[in-house]
């Protein structure tokens, strides 16, 4: 009787296990997909490449594994349009079923997918489309930015323009469209407040192939100005800096940019033209972390090339990510308990202290640099930081 009780309960305990062990297994053996949507055409191509060989560089780190599920990436191309923003998103969300969306080089896009994510309860990790109103009349639970506000770092980059780097009377040049516009703002605010002149401000269109027409204008103005502010970024960026030298205004009219405009990983198709310009960023490749140290060096390894801002912006938007999975135990269908764990998420990064504020966007040192002959090449060469710049930065008293 005694035997025939324990095989039962042998029986009753396989039986069990083979109901239970089939749910399990389903569970843990489904990935958790991000849809990572960026620009592989246009003039914003290199900053895709680049945010994405970032992205999967944390992932190779991890094993493409996080809260103990396999992580998977299914790839989206903008083209940096934002009429094909929402397309590409519906299509991650409702056909791939992607948990979480991350990416996005152009803030266009970035709001033109605000409703729909929103709506959808899917969380978005912008790793660069700047559009400011994203995280603060416009933010969203369902939306981080762990690149920058654009006119976060032009807040500070103002201010520090006039009041430390004695220019009193600025040209200003950007990108017709609304990122351009809210970095100039951002720069300009401070710059006037303490007393800096404007002189003339030009907004090209995206994408412009010739300068010539603008830099003609700024010729024109240049006995009136010390300097010319500019933000371009892509082959925009490459075009505008050697067609600003091949004018003749670099010496004439110092050049102070935004990060993007003077990135190091773009200087090899410069040639000489940015030496000796200046700008303000949130990460360069002499930034002085040990996290950036080891980070340059793995880039370089898998890439064979320097990593540029939007490579970090794309290691740190996967870190984070991996991050908040690993503390819910990687139990993404519930984004209520992602977004919360990823409110939380603060690391040391290359670039330096890393972590959001009350809105999402995150708070960051500002460099200031020189580009330097260093070895053999130009770099951004570190000679000041304004640290923690947030999105709503002030002057210091
Ligand atoms: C933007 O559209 O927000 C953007 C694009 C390129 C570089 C920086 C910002």
């Amino acid at each position: 009787m005694d035997a025939l009780k324990k095989i039962l309960s042998v029986l009753y305990i396989i039986v069990l296990l083979t109901w239970i062990w089939p749910t399990a297994q389903a569970v843990s053996a489904d990935a958790v997909k991000i849809g990572f949507m960026a620009p592989y055409v246009g003039v914003y191509t290199k900053l895709g490449i680049d945010m994405d060989n970032g992205f999967k560089l944390y992932l190779d780190e991890v094993g493409w594994k996080a809260g103990g599920r396999k992580i998977e990436v299914i790839k989206s191309d903008t083209e940096g349009k934002p009429s094909l923003g929402p397309i590409k998103a519906k299509e991650l969300v409702e056909k791939d079923k992607v948990h979480l969306l991350a990416g996005i080089v152009h803030s266009g896009v970035a709001l033109a997918i605000r409703d729909y994510v929103t709506e959808k309860k899917v969380p978005l990790i912008i790793t660069n489309a700047g559009a400011p109103e994203l995280t603060a009349q416009k933010k969203s639970p369902y939306i981080f930015r762990v690149s920058f506000a654009n006119g976060q770092q032009d807040l500070a980059g103002g201010w520090y323009i006039f009041n430390k780097a004695g220019l009193k009377k600025m040209v200003v040049l950007a990108p017709d469209y609304s990122a351009g516009h809210d970095k100039a703002n951002g720069f300009m605010k401070y710059f006037k407040e303490s007393g800096g002149t404007v002189v003339k401000e030009i907004y090209p269109p995206l994408e412009t192939q010739d300068f010539a027409p603008y830099l003609a204008e700024v010729r024109k103005i240049a006995k009136d100005a010390d300097g010319t502010w500019a933000f371009f970024a892509g082959s925009d960026s490459i075009r505008f800096v050697t067609q600003y030298a091949e004018f003749g205004l670099k010496e004439s009219l110092p050049l102070f940019t935004v990060g993007d405009t003077l990135d190091d990983a773009f200087f090899p198709s410069m040639g000489d033209a940015a030496m000796g310009c200046r700008d303000y960023t949130h990460y360069c490749i002499s930034i002085n972390t040990p996290e950036n140290k080891r980070f340059v060096e793995v880039y370089h390894k898998k890439y064979g090339e320097d990593p540029s801002m939007f490579s970090e912006q794309g290691y740190i938007g996967a870190k984070a990510i991996v991050e908040a999975i690993n503390a819910i135990g990687g139990k993404v269908e519930d984004p209520e308990a992602f977004i919360s764990a990823l409110r939380k998420v603060s690391f040391p990064a290359p670039r330096g202290p890393f972590k959001f504020d009350a809105n999402q966007n995150v708070i960051e040192n500002v460099y200031i640099t020189t580009v330097e002959a260093v070895g053999d090449r130009p770099l951004n060469v570190v000679k000041d930081v304004i640290p923690d710049v947030d999105q709503n930065w002030k002057p210091p008293k």
